[in-house]
């Protein structure tokens, strides 16, 4: 495909996801609608599309139009691209700029890239580092890897991913994890990947699981696991925890056993936790606005019903997993949200009706630390 035709392609995928359709699902049937099109175009398409979604506003600020054919504009724009060479309306290019389109004068200052109704609770969340965060969320994400600590050591752990074209850096500040700055799309395909070496795991809940105090034979549950990345970073750094995952929909934990047999793991599959567990984690639901770079329609997609109901359900969360706690115990609360909502101020409302919990430390993570926005709140029974 020309540079041209991925745009024209582009448009057509942001007008469905502007209509409501989810971005992965636009892309997806694009895919299959388009046998033409090798990988390095669904490559390109990808990042024109989450690249445009990031900056949705600010892009349709400076293409005069929200809309797909607006947000390529403002993109092209943005990039400094000559506008007549794509949209020359010949072949499979998109059609020549309107006078109106040509004319278009960009703002003085660009939207932030906000959804309007969230700007107070961003801000109240984030304080003098708002902007900048919502700048940073306008950036692709990096890939970031975990070492397995239980198999293998960072050095050797890059030799073998460099060997395969996959070229990575260490973060400086927590040694499991590795940069990719090179061969992203490689890693799930790698010998090092499938070997159990390495896992994809973001540096935020890399570092909120480097924060837990572990001690061999501690019974943890995992109680909101999903593919389970929380538990599998936990034995990687720990030999010899009691390790149990569970989640409300058990097939979502299809994949932890081969992930585990593959990182060498002892996880047990437990779909009724009894309890009393030393350590519960709970990697609950959220609004995932620490992951908006990586899921960027979900920033607009995200209205107020939405995250009253997860944070409704994340009460009901914290209730359950607090009673699998024994004495002694802890309970450590893990969003990938900025926003207080769903991480102080949840944590506040369950000390003030949990007299047997104490507050212990409390993180939040931004992408100005490089990884996604997350934050850990580690809560202590008696
Ligand atoms: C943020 S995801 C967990 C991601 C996972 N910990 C990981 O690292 O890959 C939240 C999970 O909570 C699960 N969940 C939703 N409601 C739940 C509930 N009431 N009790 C337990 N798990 C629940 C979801 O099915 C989902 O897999």
């Amino acid at each position: 495909m020309t540079p041209a035709a991925r745009v024209a392609a582009a448009i057509g995928i942001l007008d469905q996801v502007l209509a409501g359709s989810p971005a992965e699902q636009a892309l997806l049937r694009w895919s299959r609608a388009s046998r033409f099109a090798g990988s390095a175009d669904r490559a390109a398409l990808r990042d024109l599309v989450f690249g445009a979604l990031r900056r949705r506003d600010s892009l349709a600020a400076l293409g005069g139009a929200l809309s797909g054919r607006g947000l390529m504009i403002g993109h092209a724009r943005a990039e400094g691209l000559d506008l007549a060479a794509i949209f020359t309306g010949t072949g499979h290019a998109p059609a020549a700029l309107t006078e109106a389109e040509a004319s278009v004068s960009p703002p003085d200052t660009l939207p932030d890239d906000l959804p309007d109704w969230l700007r107070p609770a961003w801000t109240r969340a984030l304080g003098p580092q708002a902007a900048a965060v919502a700048t940073a969320m306008t950036a692709r994400a990096p890939v970031w890897l975990r070492v397995n600590m239980a198999r293998t050591d960072p050095d050797r752990a890059a030799a073998r991913l460099a060997e395969e074209g996959i070229a990575t850096t260490p973060d400086g500040t927590l040694p499991s994890a590795l940069r990719v700055t090179a061969g992203e799309r490689l890693v799930a395909r790698s010998r090092a990947y499938e070997a159990g070496l390495v896992e994809l795991q973001d540096l935020s809940p890399q570092r909120a699981c480097a924060a837990l105090d572990l001690a061999p034979g501690l019974r943890v549950l995992d109680y909101c696991a999903g593919g389970g990345g929380k538990a599998l970073a936990l034995a990687a750094r720990q030999p010899g925890l009691r390790i149990a995952a569970h989640d409300a929909i058990p097939a979502r934990m299809a994949d932890l056993p081969a992930r585990a047999a593959r990182a060498g793991a002892a996880i047990r599959i437990d779909t009724r936790p009894q309890g009393p567990f030393d350590l519960v984690v709970a990697d609950v639901p959220c609004s995932g606005s620490g992951t908006w770079r990586r899921t960027p329609d979900a920033k607009w997609r995200l209205d107020q019903a939405a995250l009253d109901r997860v944070v409704a359900l994340q009460a009901q969360i914290l209730d359950r997993a607090a009673g699998l706690v024994g004495q002694g115990g802890r309970l450590a609360y893990m969003t990938c949200s900025l926003l207080e909502a769903e991480n102080g101020g949840q944590i506040d409302a369950f000390l003030a009706r949990s007299p047997d919990f104490r507050a212990g430390q409390r993180h939040l993570w931004t992408p100005l630390s490089g990884g996604d926005g997350f934050f850990l709140a580690e809560l202590h029974r008696g």
